[in-house]
Formats: C-alpha cells, structure tokens, sequence
C-alpha cells in the first residue's frame, strides 16, 4: 500500500507511475495519502483535475488539515486558491481542472462561496472558462418554508492558459444532439440515482463530462503533446431539420454533384469566405470553385448555408513527432474520498490518481 511507504518512498513511486505509467496495457488508478495543498506528486504530470472538495461548513470530516471548516467563506476561498495553486504545479500546460461546488447558507443567507472561489482563483492568475449549472430534480429535504430548496450545484471549469486540450466533438457526440452544435452549460441529471452510503455523493457523470471534454486519451510521454481529433466536414447534413431536408431535396433535384457541395463549403457564407479543403494555394478559392459554388447557389437558393454547416466526422488523430509509444492522459483528484473519480477514469480508459488525507477513505494502493 501506498500509504505504508515512507514519505520519500511514495513520492518516488508516484515520480515513476506518473511520468512512465503504470507500465501495463490496462489503465491503473494509484491512491495516495496527502493533502490537496502539498500533492506527492510531481510537475506536469497530471492532464485533468476533477474533484468535489468538501464545501464550506457542510461536513466535518474530523481529520486535522480537512478543508471546509475554515471560520468564514472567504477564508475557505483562500484555502481552495491554495489547492489551486498546487494543482496548477502537477498540471500539464494543456491541462484543466473541473472543480464541483455548491454554496452555503450562512445566517440565513447564500455565503455566495463558488463566486468567491472564481474571483479569487481569476485573480491568482486561472482562466476560468465555464461556470456549469448542474441541475437536479431532488436532492436533500430542507426544512426552510419561506425560499426555494437548493437544486443546483456549480462546476468550475479553469485552465492554466487559452490552449488546454478539449474535445468539444467527442463531447457533444455523447451529449449533444449529434449534430455538433455546442450543448451548452447547463447540465441536467439526478444525484439519487448515483447516491451509496456515502454523504457526499459524487456523479459519476460529473466525471465523465469532464473527461469527455477536457482529459486526452493519449499523448506523447515526451513533449506532453496530446494526441487531437481530427475532423472533416461531410456533405451529410443534420435530418431531423426540415431546413435540411428541404436543402438536400433541392441539391438531388437540381443534380448537385460531391464537388457542387464542397465548393459551398469552401465558398462560405459570402463568396469571400475562408477556403478550406479547396484552395488554389493562394489563400483564395480558384475561379473553378468560384464556379461550382455559384452554381449550387442558383440551385439552392437561401438553402445553401445548410450545407455550410454540414456533420463533421472523425478521420484520426495527431501524431507527434517524438516517434514514441502514446500513454494515457492521467485524472487526478486531490479530494479522493470514496474514489468516483478514478474508478470512472479507469473505466474510461485514462489513468488515474487520487489523493485524500482521511486514510481510512483508500480503497487500495493500486487497482483496476
Ligand atoms: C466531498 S468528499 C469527496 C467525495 C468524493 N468526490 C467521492 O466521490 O467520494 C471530500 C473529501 O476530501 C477529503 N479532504 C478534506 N480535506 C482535505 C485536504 N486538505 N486534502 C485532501 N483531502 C481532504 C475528505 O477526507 C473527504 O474524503
């Protein structure tokens, strides 16, 4: 077990796991004893922070060190930068942390603790990209009679800089309507359903969302490069629109040809537009596609931006140029309790690491 290493001993053996890998075919989760702020855990070693702290004055975890009883919201908001200056130390530049938090009431009013923690982690350097509204349909009873019981919880989405790994395709493939459009930042799913014994449950989709988004399968154990999907837009447009439907009835009948469509598509929206698949290496389309595409603009009238936005479809993958064997992308989560997080990582196939300073909450040092 992790936990029965010497201090030194567990930093060594976390070195080698994160920077080699657990050096198996199967993805591994490696559990580790610490505290959030002074992680046994190398630099740039991790891809993905999700976690869900224990949030201010909910539950008293009784471990000297626990986060969450600080005496004010604002004190605990400093504490959550501290963590957050750590993570920032085991994260690879691409990397992002997605972090669940929900607010307190404090005298009868919203302690208003995710504001607090955005603010100060904008103002400790973070970017923060998304607050997610997680909304559920039940939840905990709350005795109050005179406002509305609490159904929400927020997820913080903060990166070190603009270039992070995400994959907004593969996401909106899974949570989307398929059609690529970005599905938005709210997200609707119930605790119960994922609710054990634990008093602080974690959902599982909260983790796979995040994983989805913003964790890379693969990337290059030597530069830290991770792999990126790589997409083509195809003349198949999205069925369910009447719009659509009404385009490719009209691009039939008017004997458009595949060359008709891509012109469109490398025309744009004004005959200005950006070239894409089709250019004539100047940066501007060729009088051919000038052509195609006015000739597909008579047949199809108005209808033709639908095929501007047709489906996209995965070909592949980047490469990288160090030529070496691809390893997972590694999830770390620095408030482990019962393991949701790493247990969903594995099953998605990244590797996982995660630290908790309540030893009783370690399932095991490593597992599958
Ligand atoms: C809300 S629970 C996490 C729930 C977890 N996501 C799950 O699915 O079980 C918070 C955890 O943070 C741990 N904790 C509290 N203070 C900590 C600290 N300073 N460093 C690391 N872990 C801490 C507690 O022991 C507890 O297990």
């Amino acid at each position: 077990m992790a936990s029965e290493l010497a201090a030194s001993d567990e930093i060594d053996a976390a070195d080698a796991w994160c920077r080699e890998g657990p050096g198996r075919n199967l993805p591994h989760a490696l559990v580790l004893q610490g505290d959030a702020r002074d992680l046994p855990l190398p630099d740039d070693s991790v891809d993905l922070v999700v976690t869900s702290p224990p949030y201010w004055r909910k539950r008293d975890y009784g471990i000297l060190g626990q986060i969450g009883q600080e005496a004010t919201a604002a004190e605990y908001a400093d504490a959550i930068v501290e963590c957050l200056r750590e993570w920032r130390r085991v994260l690879r530049p691409s990397g992002s942390v997605f972090l669940n938090i929900g607010d307190t009431y404090h005298r009868r009013s919203l302690a208003n603790v995710p504001a607090r923690v955005e603010m100060a982690a904008a103002d400790d350097g973070w970017m923060v990209r998304n607050r997610i509204v997680w909304t559920k349909d039940g939840g905990m009873p709350e005795p109050a009679r005179n406002r509305l019981a609490n159904r929400h919880e927020f997820v913080i989405h903060m990166t070190l800089s603009g270039t992070y790994y995400y994959d907004l395709f593969g996401y909106s493939e899974a949570y989307g309507n398929g059609n690529g459009a970005n599905p938005g930042d709210v997200w609707q799913f119930n605790q119960a359903r994922h609710m054990g014994d634990h008093l602080a449950p974690f959902p599982t989709e909260v983790v796979e969302r995040a994983i989805l988004l913003a964790c890379p399968g693969e990337l290059c154990p030597v530069c830290g490069e991770p792999r990126q999907r790589i997409t083509r837009r195809t003349a198949r447009l999205d069925e369910r629109r009447p719009q659509a439907r009404r385009a490719m009835e009209l691009a039939r009948e008017g004997g458009l040809t595949p060359d008709h469509i891509a012109a469109v598509q490398a025309t744009g929206i004004s005959d200005a537009g950006k070239a894409l698949l089709i250019q004539n290496g100047t940066g501007r389309n060729s009088k051919r596609v000038k052509q195609l595409a006015a000739e597909a603009k008579a047949v199809l009238g108005g209808y033709f931006r639908e095929f501007t936005f047709a489906l996209r479809e995965t070909v592949g993958w980047t490469e990288c140029e160090c030529r070496q064997p691809f390893r997972r992308g590694v999830v770390l989560d620095p408030f482990m309790g019962t393991g949701t997080t790493l247990k969903t990582a594995v099953r998605m196939n990244r590797d996982a690491v995660g630290v908790d300073l309540a030893p009783t909450a370690m399932p095991g040092a490593l597992f599958r």
